[in-house]
């Protein structure tokens, strides 16, 4: 159980948090500091949380180092960061769905916060922690379940389902293992790229690693992965009438192999898309523009008529509610961690180390930053 304030005369007026002064490298942008003012000034719908973990996404270093700047402006000094989990510590005069004392668990999208002590946001970026997870865990649920579940059950159509048969590019990224927990748990059969030195995190999950398409049975536990530096999936599962591929990873060959394992008029969903830089400029907005317009195009008059999504995370309150009661709590998704970063031990460096790491492509599993202790 967390701390839990429910008296606002405890709350300081500085707190310990980190901030970006400009668009640039992590270690030269990015410093902690202990003074900064805690937001008080709530307006009728926000709540201030007392954070006490936050996790790292790749679009947290994206958004540092101005690849998305033509988008997301910041004012500096800018707090980052998006993903936490907490306790509400105050609120505005019209919010309904907390109370003080609650834990809750959000994202705060491109306007980040997350990487202080407090945060103050609007009520509907949050919804209850799921009670059978830490602080850190729930920190790491937000945005990578969040994503993945709107892919599948909502982007797609019809929704993937009991029996459909789901393909995950990158099934080790975040991601991609909680895309692996939300399909397997609604039934899908459900296939996957990753790394052999990565299949062991796939076991923690509970499941049984299979590399050979012909020993694919009726055992839910049973996962069935292609080593993505070993072997083309397309090449491998050519002709196998996939309903949907899911690509957490990016590249034009993602879309490239997905061709040949697609059944006709199955759905090629990506949250990357070709350029993995994710570098938004007027010349990549246009590249971009122009082929997802062919491939739309294409799957209206292609011969195999595959839908071509790009999807970006639009959030929704009461999906985290669902992801709660019906994911967590029930125990058929869980997060998996790779590291807790803790600044009050390490300082600043906890907080570059959390950027680099995210940044090297390279974590297994969430990469958190601790931010105060539970009780
Ligand atoms: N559109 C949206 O709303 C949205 C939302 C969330 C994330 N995203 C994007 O989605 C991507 C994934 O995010 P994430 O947080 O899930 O990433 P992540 O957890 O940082 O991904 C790291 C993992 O990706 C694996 N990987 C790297 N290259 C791979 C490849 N070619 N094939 C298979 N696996 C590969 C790595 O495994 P190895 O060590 O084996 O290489 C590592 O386990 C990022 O580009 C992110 O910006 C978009």
């Amino acid at each position: 159980m967390a701390e839990t304030t429910t008296s606002t005369s405890s709350i300081p007026s500085v707190m310990k948090a980190a901030q970006q002064s400009n668009y640039g490298e992590i270690r030269s942008v990015l410093t902690l500091h202990d003074d900064v003012p805690v937001p008080r000034k709530l307006s009728s719908k926000e709540i201030l949380v007392r954070i006490y973990a936050a996790s790292i996404n790749p679009i947290d270093w994206k958004l540092l180092n101005g690849n998305l700047s033509l988008i997301s402006r910041f004012s500096f000094p800018h707090i980052p960061g998006s993903d936490m989990a907490g306790v509400v510590v105050d609120i505005g005069s019209a919010v309904k769905r907390f109370k003080l004392g609650d834990e809750v668990y959000g994202n705060a999208g491109i306007s980040g916060g997350s990487y202080a002590e407090y945060v103050c946001a609007n009520e509907s970026i949050f919804a209850l922690k799921p009670k059978n997870l830490t602080m850190e865990e729930a920190a790491a649920v937000p945005l990578a379940c969040e994503t993945s579940y709107q892919a599948l059950f909502s982007k797609v159509s019809p929704a993937v389902g009991a029996g459909s048969k789901v393909f995950i590019c990158g099934g080790s990224s975040a991601t991609g293992f909680f895309a692996i927990q939300l399909a397997k748990a609604v039934g899908a059969q459900v296939a996957t790229t990753c790394s052999q030195r990565n299949f062991s995190l796939l076991e923690k999950l509970g499941y049984k690693i299979t590399q050979n398409k012909d020993e694919i049975n009726n055992d839910q536990q049973q996962l069935l992965v292609i080593d993505y530096n070993a072997k083309d999936f397309g090449r491998e599962l050519s002709g196998q009438n996939y309903d949907v591929v899911y690509d957490c990873v990016g590249g034009e060959q993602q879309w490239i192999s997905a061709q040949q394992i697609l059944k006709q008029g199955g759905q090629f969903i990506t949250i990357v898309g070709d350029d993995t830089k994710s570098i938004v400029s007027l010349k990549s907005i246009a590249s971009t523009t122009s082929t997802v317009i062919g491939r739309k195009l294409s799957s209206v008059f292609g011969s195999n008529h595959h839908g071509y999504i790009i999807h970006f995370l639009n959030q929704v309150p009461e999906e985290l509610d669902d992801i709660r009661t019906n994911y967590i709590e029930t125990g058929k998704v869980k997060p998996l961690i790779d590291t807790i970063y803790d600044w009050r031990k390490d300082g600043v460096e906890a907080l570059h180390s959390l950027y680099e790491k995210s940044k090297s492509g390279k974590a297994q599993g969430k990469l958190i930053l601790k931010i105060a202790n539970e009780k």
